[in-house]
């Protein structure tokens, strides 16, 4: 009966095998068993390896028998390892599960600042009136700030501007009328010139109501034949885009040395509609721009014959219209970047 006994042994070890296989707790210790019983010196390969020295005629019975206990380790081995795995990989989503209904972390856009977006405003209306915009530098000569726009040295005109002084005869710029120079120059004698320059200006001024550093848009129109009426309709347009179609407006005359006629522009207040407010002192009118017909002196500085054309032009401070139309009473909040006054403007 040995036959039997050895068959016996096998069917044994291998319900021993497949007993421990199905216990194992994780894959290391599944590897550990695959080598205990399958590898080389494992407990069926050692039985495959009797085969050899059994008598002949119990050989193919038992290494059958042996073969199939192997074929059904292996089985045993694959079907625990699929199964931790897939135990492994449910531990591992319950551990790393995100709560997806969680509000999201705010990403904070940036936006444009109030003035340039005043800035950009202005330069669209005039944009939509046929002007083009030009450019000049901030770090600008006396000529082109003073003498070219009529202001000699020693004009007491040059007191109503606090002037940063470079080195010798270069300044910051104190208004961005010396682009209209620039400009003529280089346009010289074609007609018409029409632009508009915004940009930087600076003047030694700090307070409530004045920035050192500050912006204005400017304009210049220069053709045959152009009069008070141009001026006069140009900025009638632009009031109505820039503050609403019932807005009312006034020149007061005025005198800067590179216009004659000079006129400064009062607009009725936007915040009462002309009845009277703190913004506007209770007047009804809030003046937003000094204009005028351009100065011969100018025009020739220019290049330009002030026997054959004639023109006009205005300047007016950024910080001053986005004060107006925001109703902002202190123009330093512009400047100190504090994201609760500058994050209202969408
Ligand atoms: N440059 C003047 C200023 O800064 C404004 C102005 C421009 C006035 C053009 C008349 C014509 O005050």
């Amino acid at each position: 009966m040995r036959e039997g006994q050895a068959l016996a042994s096998i069917a044994d070890l291998q319900r021993q095998a497949e007993a421990a296989i199905a216990a194992a707790h994780d894959l290391a210790e599944l590897e550990r068993l695959r080598v205990e019983w399958l590898g080389k010196k494992g407990r069926i390969s050692q039985l495959l390896r009797q085969t050899g020295s059994l008598p002949p005629e119990l050989r193919p019975a038992f290494g059958q028998r042996a073969n199939a206990a192997r074929e059904a380790v292996e089985a045993a081995l694959a079907r625990r390892r699929q199964a931790l795995a897939a135990q492994e990989e449910a531990r591992r989503l319950e551990a790393e599960r995100i709560d997806v209904t969680l509000p999201g972390r705010p990403v904070w856009r940036g936006r444009r600042h109030p003035l340039r977006r005043v800035e950009m405003e202005i330069i669209e209306i005039f944009r939509g009136l046929g002007f083009t915009v030009a450019e000049g530098p901030e770090v600008e000569r006396d000529y082109y700030n003073f003498e070219a726009l009529n202001i000699p040295p020693d004009h007491p005109a040059r007191d109503m501007h606090d002037t940063f002084y470079l080195a010798g005869d270069i300044l910051l710029r104190t208004h961005t009328s010396p682009v209209q120079v620039r400009y003529m120059e280089a346009k010289a004698p074609r007609l018409p010139v029409r632009i508009i320059a915004p940009g930087r200006v600076y003047r030694r001024d700090d307070d409530a109501t004045h920035s050192p550093m500050f912006h204005q848009v400017e304009g210049l129109l220069v053709d045959r034949g152009i009069g008070f009426a141009h001026l006069k309709g140009t900025l009638a347009e632009f009031a109505r885009r820039m503050f609403g179609p019932d807005t009312r407006y006034r020149f007061r005359p005025s005198y800067f040395p590179f216009t004659e006629p000079s006129a400064e522009m009062d607009v009725s207040c936007p915040l009462c509609g002309g009845r009277g407010c703190r913004t506007c002192g209770g007047t009804g009118w809030i003046e937003i721009l000094g204009s005028g017909l351009v100065h011969p002196a100018v025009l020739r500085a220019g290049g330009y014959d002030p026997e054959q054309v004639s023109g006009f032009a205005f300047g007016m401070g950024v910080e001053r219209i986005a004060m107006i139309k925001y109703d902002i009473d202190d123009l330093r909040l512009f400047f100190q970047n504090d994201l609760r006054f500058l994050a209202q403007f969408r």
